[in-house]
């Protein structure tokens, strides 16, 4: 995995408006803005509403947890930012709104979701004290973050992975590799579409690639379908970015690509 540091010559910091200020994060990938943004306990939650439409200050309501309703606000600003810097415009001119499965999609806002099609994809993580965003243009995308000094008791890893995967994450790395693990895991559904935990059993790690510092998830279906997460560590933060390494087909195409 890579490790990056705020202030590292890979990492450029952006104000995409007074007071929102996001890291980007080094990928490969043309097309692809992924945004970190770190929260500042101090910051008034006013300052977060102009960047709110209508709609989304209506959802945010809806989060009676403080912590839970500052997690998601993170996660806007982070996707906001990250929209505006791949069309353009300021960060207040997209809509998230979520699918049935609860995945987030960009929309202009106002307009009601009837015909009309998400703009690009998007996927949204957030933990204590910071959220990251990931927005492409041509394919979709998949983002799960956490802290990276977060253990993952062998409870846990009896519960979440199966043998083989247990295997790969001492073999991956021999301090992290279970939550390497679980964020490209967690990741690769994202970019499916799907929520980790209703899907645990059909979403496996399958290999470890040590030197491009990325794991090889697989959707096990019917139909199957693949994907590469790269991870890396930012800070305190260890973050997977992950990204279809094959289409799918059938039922999970058409849910993952309705923008077509
Ligand atoms: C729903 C789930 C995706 C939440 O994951 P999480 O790690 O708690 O939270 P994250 O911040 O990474 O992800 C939440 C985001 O996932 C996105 N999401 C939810 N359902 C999704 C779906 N079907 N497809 C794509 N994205 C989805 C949403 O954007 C959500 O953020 P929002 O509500 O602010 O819009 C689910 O897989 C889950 O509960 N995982 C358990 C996490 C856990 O126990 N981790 C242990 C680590 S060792």
């Amino acid at each position: 995995m890579r490790r990056y540091n705020q202030g590292g010559e890979e990492i450029r910091t952006i104000e995409v408006a007074p007071s929102l200020s996001i890291a980007l994060l080094p990928v490969e990938r043309a097309d692809i803005v992924p945004a970190f943004f770190r929260d500042d306990p101090e910051r008034d939650e006013n300052a977060f509403q102009p960047f709110l439409t209508r709609a989304e200050a209506s959802e945010g309501r809806g989060k009676t947890a403080p912590a839970a309703y500052r997690a998601w606000l993170s996660g806007r600003m982070a996707a906001k930012a990250a929209a505006a810097l791949l069309w353009g415009g300021p960060p207040g001119d997209q809509e998230i709104r979520k699918n049935s499965e609860g995945r987030p999609d960009l929309y202009r806002p106002g307009l009601t979701a009837g015909p009309e099609r998400p703009r690009g994809w998007l996927s949204i993580s957030h933990t204590r004290g910071a959220a990251a965003a990931v927005v492409s243009r041509r394919e979709p995308v998949g983002v799960d973050l956490e802290r990276a000094d977060r253990p993952v008791k062998a409870s846990m890893a009896r519960w979440a992975f199966t043998g083989p995967e247990r295997r790969l994450a001492e073999e991956f790395s021999d301090a992290g590799g279970y939550l390497a693990l679980w964020c490209a895991r967690e990741a690769a559904a994202k970019c499916w579409g799907r929520a980790l935990l209703n899907h645990l059993d059909s979403v496996r790690a399958a290999r470890v690639d040590r030197e491009r510092g990325l794991v090889v998830v697989d959707w096990l279906g019917p139909p199957t379908a693949r994907a590469e997460a790269e991870i890396m560590v930012y800070d305190e933060f260890m973050l997977a970015l992950a990204f279809p390494a094959e289409a799918p087909a059938g039922k999970i195409r058409a849910e993952i690509w309705p923008h077509e």
